[in-house]
């Protein structure tokens, strides 16, 4: 039996989505962009798409604009916006995607970056946000909805409402929530926000960013003027297609699914707790309502298997990440875990969940660990 625990790298398509995308990938081959009937089909299923979203996460249809994924939209918002702040606001522990490309903006923007201080746990406090507001007015704030590493949840409403009494902008890596977390856009103050379609059971290679009608971007791209010359090249039309379908589904079954995935995750805690002496959860991970409840990051024991856990797991047929999936499969330690200075001699690992998982599964991975570590 194939134990997948890796949800927040990616998800298995819905089936439905599979379905809904499989018309696009076969007799509808037009280009979006021609001018004849075979071009007009594929056209109106993007403008459909773009409602279905749209009204899903309480926006515009006109404030969708579809990307290639997460790493696009944060790419796209954020170097755009650029040329009109001077001050980015932002937390150590962002996604990569947001993180190197304010690294970046600082190098050759000259853009000001500033760090804020996280509580222990990793959670953003209010307090040091309004501090930095203030000492910077007109700053950017970049603050990521959940982290894909140890599952932090950003209190969205209240930073929302801090940006919005302070009028500053307010940027959102949303990947790791849209399709899991409802979200109302009309009534947040959030400039624009990244979502990915694979995150929420639905295809690779498609997302979209949201941005707040009004808000000016230079494009970062040369000779495309698809999605308002914002993204590039040829829409991705069945990716977009199925990234709707997959939001549809997500939505309808965001209660059933969030019952299921809690359950899930106080199983593991409870299991593990139990069965494996000296472990701990890193960021606020094990705190329900602080943290995504699709992910648990684990801090192990300092032990010679640590090295070999996750190669000794996948050889058991279980996968999971060690902080996230890394691009380039290298074992660094993770920015996150040393930002909330977790001891490098611990083995970490990341478990994700989805509906799909079952408490059979947890069970054989606990005892797994348990044989590894010799504890039997
Ligand atoms: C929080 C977050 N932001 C951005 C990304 C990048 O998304 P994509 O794979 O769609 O480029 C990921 C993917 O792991 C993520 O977890």
């Amino acid at each position: 039996m194939h134990v997948y625990l890796d949800n927040a790298a990616t998800t298995a398509s819905y089936p439905d989505v599979f379905e809904a995308m499989r018309p696009y990938l076969s007799e509808f081959y037009g280009n979006p962009s021609s001018a004849h009937n075979t071009g007009r089909k594929t056209r109106v299923a993007i403008e459909q798409a773009r409602k279905t979203i749209a009204k899903i996460i309480g926006a515009n249809a006109s404030e969708i604009i579809f990307t290639s994924g997460g790493t696009a939209a944060n790419n796209i918002f954020l170097q755009g916006i650029a040329p009109s702040i001077s001050h980015i606001i932002s937390s150590p522990i962002e996604h990569p995607a947001v993180l190197h490309t304010l690294t970046y903006l600082d190098k050759i923007q000259s853009i000001n970056l500033s760090f804020l201080t996280l509580e222990k746990d990793g959670q953003v406090s209010l307090g040091n946000l309004e501090e930095a507001i203030l000492k910077y007015p007109g700053a950017l704030v970049v603050l990521m909805h959940g982290n894909n590493e140890v599952g932090n949840l950003l209190l969205l409403e209240k930073v929302s409402t801090l940006c919005k009494r302070h009028n500053c902008n307010f940027f959102t890596d949303a990947v790791q929530t849209i399709g899991h977390y409802p979200i109302n856009l009309s009534s947040l103050h959030i400039t624009g926000l990244a979502a990915s379609a694979h995150k929420f059971h639905g295809p690779k290679g498609a997302g979209f960013l949201y941005l707040k009608q009004g808000t000016k971007l230079s494009g970062i791209y040369h000779g495309g003027a698809q999605e308002r010359g914002l993204s590039v090249g040829t829409e991705n039309v069945a990716g977009i297609v199925g990234m709707a379908r997959a939001l549809e589904i997500a939505h309808l079954s965001y209660v059933e699914d969030k019952q299921h995935i809690e359950m899930l995750k106080k199983t593991m805690i409870d299991l593990l707790t139990r069965s494996i002496p000296g472990v701990k959860f890193n960021g606020s991970s094990a705190n329900i309502t602080n943290s995504i409840n699709t992910v648990l990051s684990v801090s192990l024991p300092t032990h010679e298997q640590n090295e070999m856990l996750l190669f000794n797991l996948d050889l058991a047929n279980i996968s999971v990440s060690a902080g996230s999936a890394c691009a380039s499969g290298a074992a660094t330690e993770s920015h996150v875990l040393k930002a909330l200075k977790h001891d490098s001699k611990r083995g970490t690992i990341r478990f994700s969940f989805s509906y799909l998982n079952t408490v059979e599964e947890l069970r054989r991975v606990v005892k797994k660990l348990r044989d590894i570590y010799k504890l039997d």
